[in-house]
């Protein structure tokens, strides 16, 4: 197994990145949000690739937020956390996402960027950012609701709890419910296969026809939040919070 936080590989014209910290159940450091950002840029600007993939390498597909890291690393627009998004929410080329086990905040909220979800049945997704004194981010406090209607945002945003596999297919989060991680994947990785049939310039045209219109006030919403976000996480409750998981 390799020592590298970021792989990625290229197979055909699917260029797939997998999160690989398997026993800090794939929390995301700053160093970790530069190399998903080279590697998105890697496979954008790369003419041979048409659909992106990404995954863990291990059952869970993110924890969220290191929150070791959140306490260490100054936090901005700048940051390469917010700057992950807006590579994420930028991307002209269609990304799917193959998600198991854990998705805790960021974990779910960069599905909201992705174009495709494959899940296993026992992926928790959550967003707890009221639990931990923060706001919601990556976009979240719009377009869940957008998404999802203003009644799942809510319960979903204000209490921060779990939400299944099965609720999160009939809000329209994800796409599609697989039995297990391994099942997630294979399906996910056929259906990059299947797109990347498609020319490249078809496959773009038609995520711009989707997306493009929205892309600025996406990252307008990404850029207002990390504003507020970045209060937040100077203060006392959160801290305390960070702390608190951090010293059990
Ligand atoms: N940041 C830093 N370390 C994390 C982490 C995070 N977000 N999530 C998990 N880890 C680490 C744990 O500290 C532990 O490390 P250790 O073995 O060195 O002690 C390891 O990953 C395993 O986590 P653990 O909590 O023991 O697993 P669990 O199965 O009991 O619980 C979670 C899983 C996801 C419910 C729990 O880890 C959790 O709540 N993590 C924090 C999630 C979070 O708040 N993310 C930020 C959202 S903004």
């Amino acid at each position: 197994m390799s020592n590298e936080l970021i792989l990625g590989q290229i197979d055909g014209a699917v260029f797939e990145i997998q999160i690989n910290r398997a026993d800090k159940m794939n929390a995301l450091t700053d160093l970790m949000y530069g190399q998903l950002i080279e590697k998105l840029k890697q496979a954008e600007n790369d003419p041979e690739i048409k659909v992106i993939l990404l995954r863990s390498s291990s059952k869970h597909f993110s924890a969220g937020n290191d929150l070791a890291d959140f306490l260490e690393t100054k936090f901005n627009f700048e940051s390469n956390v917010v700057q992950f998004l807006v590579t994420m929410a930028s991307l002209t080329k269609p990304i799917i996402a193959a998600v198991s086990g854990a998705a805790v905040g960021i974990g779910t909220t960069m599905l909201l960027h992705c174009d495709l979800v494959f899940a296993s049945e026992s992926t928790k997704f959550s967003m707890p950012f009221i639990k931990l004194g923060l706001t919601p981010e990556g976009g979240s406090s719009q377009m869940l609701a957008d998404r999802c209607g203003p009644a799942k945002a809510n319960d979903w945003l204000l209490t921060g709890r779990n939400i299944l596999s099965d609720e999160a297919l009939a809000c329209g989060l994800i796409n599609h419910v697989m039995a297990d991680t391994e099942m997630t994947w294979k399906e996910a990785m056929s259906c990059a296969q299947k797109l990347s049939q498609s020319s490249s310039e078809v496959l773009i045209a038609t995520k711009s026809l989707i997306k493009a219109e929205y892309v600025d006030d996406v990252i307008g919403l990404i850029e207002k939040e990390a504003l507020v976000f970045a209060q937040r996480l100077k203060s006392n409750e959160a801290q305390s919070a960070f702390a608190a998981f951090l010293n059990r």
